[in-house]
């Protein structure tokens, strides 16, 4: 079972992402991917903004993992850490750089959303979200949400 959203416009993707927050918890990954531009760390404002975090979710320059607290006047409860792994795909040990981030520290009491990191950080939790986003020709993105493993496709079902 997955999921699959058109998204006309970057306000519909921070919708989008506001709507998925509803259904995350502690210990959520969610895996992005999808080819540069896709709308990926757009995503992923939205899911600060549902979260209620503290700070911009911005495209880290030099820094690849950020932590955002959650705010009790948003009504935040839970911690996102976004990470975004595109700067490790020319390391030598893309794995070793994602260990020294020490993500498996945070990831029990966070929600930890990662772009570019497919085969790199699944091994952190033992079920996740894939979340792919595509560009089409007329700009409009598509959304496709695969559960693997855990309670994910129930939760999909509740987002409607
Ligand atoms: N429907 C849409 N959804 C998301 N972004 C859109 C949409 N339409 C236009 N955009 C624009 O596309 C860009 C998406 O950039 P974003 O940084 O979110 O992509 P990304 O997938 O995180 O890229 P990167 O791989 O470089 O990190 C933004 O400039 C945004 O305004
Ligand atoms: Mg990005």
């Amino acid at each position: 079972m997955s999921v699959r959203v058109t998204l006309p416009t970057v306000e519909d993707t921070h919708a989008f992402g506001r709507r998925l927050a509803g259904v995350l918890r502690a210990g959520d990954l969610l895996l992005l991917t999808g080819p540069l531009g896709a709308g990926k760390t757009a995503l992923t404002r939205g899911l600060g903004a549902g979260l209620g975090v503290r700070g911009d979710v911005t495209s880290p320059t030099f820094v690849i993992a950020r932590v955002h607290r959650p705010d009790p006047a948003r009504g935040g409860t839970v911690a996102l850490v976004h990470a975004d792994a595109y700067r490790l795909g020319d390391a030598a040990d893309p794995r070793a750089e994602i260990d020294d981030l020490d993500l498996d520290a945070s990831v029990d009491a966070s929600v930890t959303v990662v772009e570019w990191g497919e085969g790199l950080v699944e091994q952190l939790v033992d079920t996740h979200l894939r979340v792919r986003i595509d560009r089409r020709d007329d700009d409009t993105r598509v959304v496709e949400l695969e559960p693997v493993g855990g309670d994910w496709a129930d939760r999909l079902t509740a987002l409607g």
